[in-house]
């Protein structure tokens, strides 16, 4: 949530904190603005909605003096959480006589009241109505001629998260960046240095970084970072390599992120499985988990934790574990997982699962089952982010940056990297060599079975053509199916805005039946695998109320065909890898939908891709 970007070196600013800003955007795009130093004051620009309507208001910064001039800035992308997405609450935020501070914020000061009410009663004025502000304010009030001093005293006071730079007019060309549950990367170039919220803003000048850990400031000029702990005591922080190409996280000549994403699957899962797959012995090779078969056997349940997209993807961990290993496995949402003391330890192996590394109630889920004496793994796209260093072991995606809000290739690698920790979990226990050979090799079949699928993209975008008017969707599955329902009505709410709700098939009689008519179409998974036929009979049911059926079938199964009134074909697979295979189906269903309905696909409404506050 909310994107930061910041500058200190020997070009002009202004035009490399935009594109920071454009590449970070979909962290959020409420509003927008940016902070130069001129080397004599501070100039702020901000502005409601996206960051294009920001560089209308900038005229031409490309030749404008003030920007030319302008060596260091710092720079914000919003998603709104303390006060309407309205220029007055947009970041950089300015504090001090003439305001001398400016100063950008991702996160949430959850004192901010106090805090504000304290400074109000020393008079100070607020011109906004963000928590962010106050911290500016709260800089100020400190800030006695040095930057890092005022800085690490405000954030000594401070309750909740933040990841935040700001910088003072009398010491130009100094940037102050810090952290606590926000990530920030601090990418070192020559003669210059970029922080940014995630490495996607800075790969375009340079791949050698350092990602803060918590309560870390960094006080940068040039190419100078010097790292402090609050209390001032120096710290090292190892060097980093990005390896993402630059053209990784651009659009690629394709419309929106999103459908280049889907396309990248096939790849992406690839990359993911590369090298995990030992088929001589039937079995995963995973050793970022560091567990050897001894120490794996004697975990007597996979708790998996995640959000949205990658809960639903730890569903279908879920069954496999159960399915391969007949080892006890639960997922369980980690906001619930926090909050309810759950009975987790040591006979417990808790795997994480996060695209970004960075959701709140994700890590805040690790921290819990850490303290509770339980080994963590995580299971993480970003690397060094803030779950897959904290969790301390895991197993990386390698599914390259994921730019659109809507999660496609996280989850079909997820749940590509959790078939093989389900299969190197049952190889410990009763599974046979020849039974784990057979997964093995089906896992493997996935990136081609995938590309059948997208192969078959005109055919899914004519169907979609018939759903774009209705309001209302149910989605239905069985088994290992059911999440993938999930996950089908997960996006099409998201990115088309149409409701959608998801169940198992079995339960449609249990209640949500009485809505069916024929303005609520359902969506049917049924290719062929365990409970089909019965999936089938549910089908004829709502039929039966005129609710018209787009199945999900098994390529050549005329039987399910009969039973739809359209139909989507996926390659014939076992149901384990049909959850990938099927989900990449629905993935596209929902892209042309929202496409059709002219819907913001890569920036839906109200959301962000990183979520990191409660
Ligand atoms: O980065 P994470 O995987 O932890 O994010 C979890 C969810 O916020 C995320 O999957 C969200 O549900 C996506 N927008 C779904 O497409």
């Amino acid at each position: 949530m909310c994107g930061i970007v910041a500058y200190s070196g020997v070009r002009a600013a202004s035009p490399i904190l935009l594109q920071g800003l454009r590449k970070l955007e979909y962290r959020g795009y409420d509003s927008a603005g940016i902070a130069i130093h001129d080397g004599a004051k501070i100039q702020i620009f901000k502005q409601e909605g996206k960051v294009s309507n920001l560089v209308d208001t900038l005229g031409d910064y490309k030749t404008d003096p003030t920007h030319l001039n302008a060596h260091a800035g710092i720079a914000h992308t919003r998603w709104a959480t303390h006060g309407p997405p309205t220029t007055k609450n947009a970041h950089p935020h300015p504090a001090g006589e003439g305001g001398r501070i400016a100063l950008v914020h991702n996160g949430i000061i959850e004192n901010y009241r106090g805090l504000k009410a304290r400074l109000e009663a020393d008079g100070r004025v607020f011109l906004s109505d963000t928590d962010s502000e106050v911290l500016a304010q709260l800089v100020d009030s400190y800030y006695d001629g040095n930057l890092f001093e005022a800085l690490s005293s405000a954030l000594k006071e401070v309750e909740g998260t933040f990841g935040v730079a700001c910088m003072c007019e009398d010491e130009p060309g100094k940037l102050l960046v810090a952290r606590r549950g926000s990530p920030i990367v601090i990418g070192l170039g020559d003669g210059e240095t970029i922080v940014a919220s995630d490495a996607s803003a800075i790969i375009k000048h340079t791949r050698q970084a350092i990602y803060l850990d918590d309560n870390d400031v960094a006080v940068i000029e040039g190419d100078q970072v010097d790292i402090r702990t609050l209390d001032a005591v120096p710290v090292q922080r190892d060097l980093a390599s990005i390896d993402w190409s630059a053209d990784a996280a651009e659009k690629g000549g394709f419309e929106h992120y999103m459908l280049k994403e889907i396309y990248e699957q096939p790849e992406a899962i690839r990359n993911a499985i590369r090298g995990r797959v030992n088929l001589d012995r039937g079995t995963a090779v995973l050793s970022g988990l560091g567990l050897s078969p001894r120490e794996l056997v004697q975990f007597q349940r996979l708790l998996i934790v995640g959000c949205g997209t990658s809960l639903n993807a730890g569903l279908v961990g879920e069954y496999a574990v159960e399915d391969f290993a007949a080892m006890l496995g639960e997922v369980e949402q980690a906001a619930e997982f926090r909050y309810r003391n759950p009975i987790v330890g040591s006979k417990d192996l808790v795997v994480a699962i996060s695209q970004s590394g960075e959701t709140a109630d994700t890590l805040a889920a690790v921290r819990e089952a850490i303290d509770k004496g339980s080994m963590v793994a995580g299971l993480v796209n970003v690397v060094g982010s803030t779950i897959a260093r904290e969790a301390g072991r895991g197993i990386y995606l390698h599914a390259g940056p994921e730019i659109s809000v809507a999660s496609t290739k996280a989850f079909t690698c997820q749940v590509s990297v959790l078939l093989l920790v389900a299969l190197k979990l049952a190889r410990g226990r009763r599974m046979s060599r020849e039974e784990g050979l057979r997964i093995s090799q089906e896992v493997l079949r996935v990136p081609e079975l995938v590309q059948q699928v997208i192969d078959t993209n005109d055919a899914i975008a004519k169907v979609a053509e018939a759903f774009t008017d209705y309001e209302h969707m149910f989605y239905i599955g069985r088994g290992y199916m059911f999440p993938v329902a999930l996950e089908g009505a997960l996006k099409i709410k998201e990115i088309s805005y149409i409701h959608a709700e998801a169940y198992n098939a079995a339960e449609l009689k249990h209640g949500p039946i009485a809505l069916l008519d024929e303005n609520m179409p359902v969506v049917a998974l049924m290719n062929k695998g365990p409970g089909q036929e019965k999936t089938v009979g549910n089908v004829e049911e709502c039929r039966a109320r005129k609710a018209p059926v787009l199945g999900v079938i098994t390529e050549g199964d005329e039987e399910a065909r009969a039973a739809c009134d359209f139909t989507i074909e996926i390659p014939a697979c076992p149901h384990y890898t049909a959850t990938i295979v099927a989900t990449v189906a629905l993935q596209l269903f929902s892209y042309h939908v929202a496409r059709l309905r002219g819907c913001s696909i890569d920036q839906p409404r109200n959301l962000a891709k990183s979520v990191t506050v409660e």
